[in-house]
């Protein structure tokens, strides 16, 4: 048992920067996933090492990612359990099935990749919003969104170092086939400076996917949402939900958004932000129960919300209201 590793625990993320050319790199605080299931298997464990570190480092704009596996000390021993001949694991093999081709396991080659990444690396895609954020010391960050689709190749390869992150953080998340052009992928940037010398930061993403919706609309599904662990709670997620609220509803061919199997922070954030537009446009004014079908099928169709979702705003609304 000394030899077996929870590989959850044992791996630990880092995102690399480099804010200007005179700066030297800096590193994140690192980050564990929350979970190494879909690669490592139902226990989360790999047998075989003693002391073992997982480290996986990303340039904070290109993604270009670092590998690093560490032990104390590898079981070279011979044994038998249950389930046949014991050896040590193969993590490198394990974790190539989910890391892109062009992988590093050279720590100074990666951070000259940084270095010239900071200089050259642009966001793939079309810009779509831009926010601000002021810091604790009064400072502004920007942020900006963009949306692609795999209809761009280069975006490809971007994805495929990215997409390992859903795994990690979205429970029951598996890869999107990257050669469905109608996948919509919008990513969030933080940008440090101005004009063409700004440096980018990848932040989260979202993917959605327009289904067809008889006779002749599309419902909007967002499949994958995810703010990376350093940046969560600095209300990233809600501008980004915010944003894509305002592109799908304002599309006339969109009746509906709806979510892929939503965990329980997102459908908070989700309830929050539904609920501030409802307000905002005065939705539930006059509303009492008990409530009218045609007024949840009105509120449904001008918000284009998912009628379960519609009752569940209108529901907190009337609660909110009770004395
Ligand atoms: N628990 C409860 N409430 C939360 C949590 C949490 N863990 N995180 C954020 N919130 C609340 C905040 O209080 C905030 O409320 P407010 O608007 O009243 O201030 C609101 O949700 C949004 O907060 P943000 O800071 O904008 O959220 P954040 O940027 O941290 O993003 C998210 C939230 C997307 C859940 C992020 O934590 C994340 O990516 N987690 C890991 C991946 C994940 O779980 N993704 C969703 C899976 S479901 C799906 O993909 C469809």
């Amino acid at each position: 048992s000394e030899f077996v590793s929870n590989t959850t625990e044992c791996t630990e993320l880092q995102l690399v920067r480099q804010s200007n050319a005179e700066e030297n790199s800096q590193e994140s605080e690192p980050f564990k996933p929350e979970f190494t299931y879909p690669i490592f298997g139902e226990q989360e464990t790999v047998f075989g090492y003693k002391g073992l570190q997982i480290k996986i480092n990303y340039a904070s704009g290109s993604l270009k990612t670092y590998l690093n596996i560490s032990y104390k000390e590898k079981f070279n021993g011979q044994g038998t359990n249950d389930t046949g001949v014991l050896e040590a694991a193969d993590i490198k093999g394990t974790l190539s099935e989910y890391l892109p081709s062009d992988v590093l396991s050279n720590y100074d080659e990666f951070i000259r990749i940084v270095q010239e990444d900071a200089k050259t690396f642009k966001p793939l895609g079309e810009k779509m919003s831009e926010y601000k954020v002021e810091t604790e010391d009064g400072d502004e960050e920007q942020y900006e969104i963009y949306r692609t689709t795999f209809s761009n190749t280069k975006f490809r390869s971007y994805h495929d170092r990215m997409q390992l992150f859903a795994l990690l953080f979205i429970e029951g998340s598996s890869y999107i086939d990257n050669e469905d052009e109608k996948w919509e992928i919008y990513t969030v940037f933080e940008k440090q400076g101005q004009n063409e010398s700004a440096v980018y930061h990848f932040v989260g993403y979202c993917t959605a996917y327009p289904f067809f919706c008889w006779p002749e609309n599309i419902r909007m599904r967002i499949s994958q949402f995810l703010i990376l662990p350093p940046y969560q709670k600095q209300g990233h997620g809600n501008s980004l939900y915010q944003t894509l609220y305002c592109i799908f509803t304002t599309r006339n061919e969109v009746c509906e958004l709806t979510v892929e199997d939503p965990n329980e922070e997102f459908s908070n954030l989700r309830d929050k932000n539904d609920m501030r537009i409802l307000r905002d446009q005065h939705a539930f004014q006059g509303l009492q129960a008990p409530v009218p079908e045609e007024k949840i099928k009105e509120l449904q169709k001008r918000f284009k919300l998912t009628e379960r979702q519609i009752r569940r705003c209108v529901e907190m609304y009337l609660l909110s209201k009770l004395n």
